[in-house]
């Protein structure tokens, strides 16, 4: 599939922002994953890196290929996070949490003095908005929270997994997608859930990306933050 093939495309051109003897945050989904698949082999070849993942499944995806792993108790700075996007505008500010990964996503990468973005071409846009953004909420608010986001514009749906169960985050927590449409000022937005008691993060993560690499079919086009 294309979209794998420019996924693929996009973590292999992140790589070279990687050192021998750093600390690497591993970011969460299929993005990701091809890049933590395609680290395991550089140290598998030799490269002394250690992970810090931002999920669950992406700790047991670097444990079964051998990559070193530490926690946030054990070093408070991250050199370099190679994580995926929802959507990046050409601010790089970004939305995150399709995959329910968020928070941690969001810990890691603000302890990150370098965040790079890695993307198949569907995931650059001019304005945010179109893909649903992830709250992550407290169960016992969910549904104040829901009616206030409501009432901000969106129509917000609690998140279910493939049984019909409210989904859980990895801190046990719920997620609301909420459909904005075109978001026209992210900065003022991200404030507003920020200060909403019972949100507990949201997926804009704004003046966080440094770089962002998507693959356009075989090219790579490469952002930086001004
Ligand atoms: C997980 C995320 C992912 O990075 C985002 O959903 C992109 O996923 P994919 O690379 O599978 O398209 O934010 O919480």
């Amino acid at each position: 599939m294309a979209n794998d093939q420019e996924k693929e495309a996009a973590a292999r051109a992140s790589l070279r922002f990687v050192k021998d003897g750093q600390v690497v945050g591993l970011g969460t989904g299929s993005t990701a994953a091809y890049f933590i698949k395609l680290l395991g082999e550089e140290v598998k070849n030799g490269l002394r890196v250690r992970g810090i993942p931002t999920s669950v499944r992406t700790r047991e995806l670097a444990m079964s290929l051998r990559i070193p792993l530490i926690t946030l108790d054990d070093c408070q700075e991250i050199d370099v996070t190679v994580d995926g996007a929802d959507e990046v505008d050409p601010q790089l500010r970004l939305i995150k949490g399709g995959g329910g990964a968020l928070l941690r996503e969001k810990i890691v990468a603000s302890a990150t003095r370098q965040m790079i973005v890695v993307a198949d071409a569907s995931k650059r846009v001019q304005r945010l908005g179109k893909f649903p953004l992830p709250v992550e909420v407290i169960r016992f608010a969910q549904a104040l929270v829901a009616k206030r986001i409501a009432a901000l514009g969106a129509e917000v749906q609690l998140r279910c997994d493939a049984a019909g169960n409210a989904y859980l985050t990895d801190e046990n927590n719920y997620i609301l997608d909420c459909r904005f449409g075109e978001i026209r000022d992210p900065d003022r937005l991200a404030q507003e859930l920020s200060e909403m008691p019972g949100v507990v993060e949201h997926g804009l993560f704004i003046g966080m990306a440094s770089v962002a690499l998507f693959a356009c079919g075989s090219e790579i086009v490469e952002l930086k933050r001004q």
